[in-house]
């Protein structure tokens, strides 16, 4: 029994690896292993041996079950250090570094107005991008046979034959929303809406989808005198100059009486744009004072309520004030020009922390 002892305490202490050491479990202390075969010829023994011999044996099989057991633990921990050594990380290295996206001109601009205008009291109003042709045209006093609609290149809803519903079409201006924005709210009224619009019509000025932010300020005694200011201090908050002339030129628009086209003054001089000095002028937006026929439309009595209303290309005056020279260029996801023309996404334009930096 002490021969079998050492022969297997030693070969325990020497196994290898845990196949090793399960081998020599099995040929110990398994069913048919050395140890059990011992007990099985206790039978065999008279009493008086069988008295020694079996406890001796039991406490044999405990010894090394519980040698087997430890050299088990022992072994799992050798094997987890060596994968830890080889799987070793230094924690402390830096990260991958991500880059950031950044914000396109065109939300940076949207902000950019949208700030300016808050601080003129006016809030933001939304619209549907797939709009009715009433509220694109009819009710902004362009009827049907009026050329405005031929000039828009309007893109108009499939409809099946049989199909009762007014027609729909992809809004070709953000004029709607003055109409919604009247029924919903009625008068008095000062806000933006700036939205996407589409036109059929692509080339280096032009894209299908394109931006633009409409206003109306509605009220009783609103003039163009109000509609003058409003657009002088919006041009030199915008533009970030401290002063700007602008010209207010004859125009026609179905939605407004009068109208105006309203230019700036600027410079090419050198190929770069500049602002508010020089001998050119820049066409930015049309504007002019709200049709009659327009208010009647949202619901407001004319007799009682007038106001002015203007629609900017936010495309335009993005090209403009950060010199993009291709308006394509915006909506085609180039990465390098998305780094190149975005902005930090922390910086959130406002009057006070400025607008752009
Ligand atoms: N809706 C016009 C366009 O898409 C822009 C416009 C002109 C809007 C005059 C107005 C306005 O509100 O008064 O070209």
């Amino acid at each position: 029994m002490d021969d079998l002892r050492d022969k297997y305490l030693t070969a325990i202490a020497n196994a290898a690896d845990e196949a090793a050491l399960e081998d020599l479990r099995v040929q110990a202390v398994g069913k048919k292993g050395e140890v059990s075969l011992q007990m099985r010829e206790l039978g065999k023994m008279t009493p008086e041996e069988r008295q020694v011999a079996g406890p001796k044996l039991n406490a044999l099989k405990d010894e090394l079950n519980s040698a087997l057991a430890a050299k088990k633990q022992a072994l799992g921990d050798a094997a987890l250090d060596e994968r830890l050594k080889t799987e070793w990380l230094d924690v402390t290295l830096p990260g991958h570094r991500r880059r950031p996206g950044t914000i396109h001109p065109i939300s940076q601009v949207t902000e950019e107005v949208t700030a300016i205008f808050a601080d003129m009291g006016f809030s933001v109003a939304e619209g549907p991008q797939v709009e009715s042709d009433w509220y694109n045209f009819d009710a902004l006093n362009i009827p049907g046979h009026h050329p405005a609609r031929a000039e828009m290149d309007t893109f108009y809803m499939h409809r099946e034959e049989g199909d009762n519903r007014p027609p729909h079409v992809l809004r070709t201006h953000t004029s709607p929303v003055q109409i919604r924005s009247m029924q919903e709210h009625g008068a008095p009224i000062r806000v933006i809406a700036p939205g996407r619009v589409y036109r059929a019509d692509y080339d280096m000025t032009h894209t299908p989808m394109f931006h633009q932010v409409e206003g109306l300020a509605i009220d009783r005694d609103i003039s163009m005198a109000n509609l003058k200011w409003c657009l002088e201090e919006f041009v030199k908050a915008f533009f970030e100059v401290d002063d700007v002339e602008l010209r207010f030129r004859a125009s026609h628009f179905p939605f407004t009486e009068p109208s105006a086209e309203v230019d700036i003054r600027c410079s090419w001089e050198g190929g770069t744009l500049k602002i508010g000095e020089g001998d050119d002028w820049l066409e930015i937006l049309g504007s002019g004072m709200v049709h009659p026929h327009v208010l009647r439309s949202g619901n407001i009595d004319p007799d009682e309520w007038q106001g002015f209303a203007f629609g900017v290309g936010i495309d335009r005056i993005a090209m403009l004030k950060y010199g993009i020279p291709d308006l394509r260029a915006f909506f085609d996801s180039d990465l390098r020009w998305l780094r190149h023309y975005g902005f930090a996404s922390l910086d959130v334009p406002t009057l006070h922390g400025g607008l752009s930096r």
